[in-house]
């Protein structure tokens, strides 16, 4: 027994203290290898008595088991150990640097239409709409240019080509004819403002093919001249964001309008800088007049119940002027550089309580 009990303190020994996996098995067949130590021991039973050799085989089986356990456990932990190490030298990085945050800007003319709209929006106008391509009716007609009329030629008009019916459709001048399509559509009293996209063949410094203008229209019975006035002069400062701005009517033509004026700001130029509201310098800002006779008759209103007035500007101007942007031509260049500088925060949704610009 004392042969048993010192191979047991041994082979325990030597499983405990195996460095490595394959020590641990080279341990595991000295013990109980075919030709191992315990086998070995396992042999002799045969020569052994039916009782010494059920108490001695117990022993051994005893013994061979907390071997086996123990080199199991031992195994199970190099194992264990070997995974581990394994998991960390051969990790994968599996995260991903965070995208760079590249927010847009928005484009000065989409800002200065935004602001003008949150400004008539406040005194009661609402937004109206219409096409690009329009027909000479709503473009010209309608709006007091007979066919023949000299004025037409001041708009240098793009035609499309010619119809079935011989007439032709255009790209239109300006944003007027939607004052056609609102009136028709509609009964006053009309309150709208008019933001579109316009077109005139024209291309140099200060006139690109494609430009912007807003209208206004009103339609009431006992509109006047007054009304035109404070309205655009309320606009003028409110827009540029001064206490007061000095504003002059000066008398001008437009067919769809009678009386009609073009509206100066006033202004200083002193060393070639441009500040609005002070000096006695004039800006011309844009174009207005009462709603012609004519054009309210062809759009089925009677002149005798119904007067307004109607305006119109270019949403380029205004915004040069504001902004001090110097070219024209710049806006349309579609330079990322030139919208980064000029370009507004697009969350900035511009209203007259939370201020028009931050
Ligand atoms: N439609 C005119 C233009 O483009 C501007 C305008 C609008 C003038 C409304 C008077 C009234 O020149």
């Amino acid at each position: 027994m004392d042969t048993l009990d010192t191979l047991r303190n041994e082979l325990l020994e030597a499983v405990q203290s195996a460095p490595d996996a394959d020590t641990l098995e080279a341990v595991r067949v000295t013990a109980l290898g075919k030709k191992g130590r315990i086998t070995d021991l396992m042999k002799t039973l045969g020569h052994m008595t039916p009782e010494e050799r059920r108490s001695f085989g117990q022993a051994i089986n005893a013994v061979k088991d907390e071997v086996a356990a123990l080199l199991e456990s031992r195994k199970a932990a190099f194992a264990e150990a070997a995974l581990e190490a394994r998991l960390t030298s051969e990790q994968v990085d599996i995260t991903l640097p965070v995208r760079p945050e590249t927010s847009g800007t928005l484009h000065p003319i989409s800002q200065t239409w935004d602001e003008v709209v949150a400004i008539f929006g406040q005194m009661g106008f609402s937004v109206a709409e219409g096409p690009d391509i329009e027909d000479d009716f709503h473009n010209f007609t309608a709006l007091n240019f007979p066919p023949g009329h000299p004025a037409r030629e001041m708009h240098d008009t793009f035609f499309l080509s010619e119809q079935e019916d011989g007439t032709r459709n255009l790209l239109r001048t300006h944003t007027s004819p939607v004052q056609i399509r609102t009136m028709l559509a509609q009964k006053p009293p009309i309150r709208v403002i008019i933001p579109g996209r316009t077109y005139r063949c024209d291309s140099d410094m200060t006139h690109t093919p494609m430009f912007h203008q807003i209208e206004g229209l009103v339609i009431d019975k006992a509109v006047h001249m007054g009304h035109l006035k404070g309205c655009l002069k309320e606009f003028v400062e409110a827009y540029f964001e001064l206490p007061d701005v000095p504003v002059r009517f000066r008398p001008s033509f437009f067919p769809f309008t009678e009386p009609s004026a073009e509206v100066d700001i006033g202004c200083s130029r002193k060393g070639g800088e441009l500040k609005i509201g002070e000096g006695n310098d004039w800006l011309e800002i844009l174009g207005c007049g009462m709603v012609h006779p004519n054009v309210l008759k062809a759009c089925g209103l009677d002149p005798e119940e119904y007067q307004g007035f109607a305006f119109g500007m270019g949403l380029e101007r205004i915004a040069m002027l504001k902004y001090g942007i110097p070219d024209l031509r710049t806006f349309f260049e579609s330079d990322a550089r030139w919208l980064k500088h000029y370009g507004f925060a697009p969350h900035d949704v511009p209203s007259l309580t939370g201020g028009l610009t931050r």
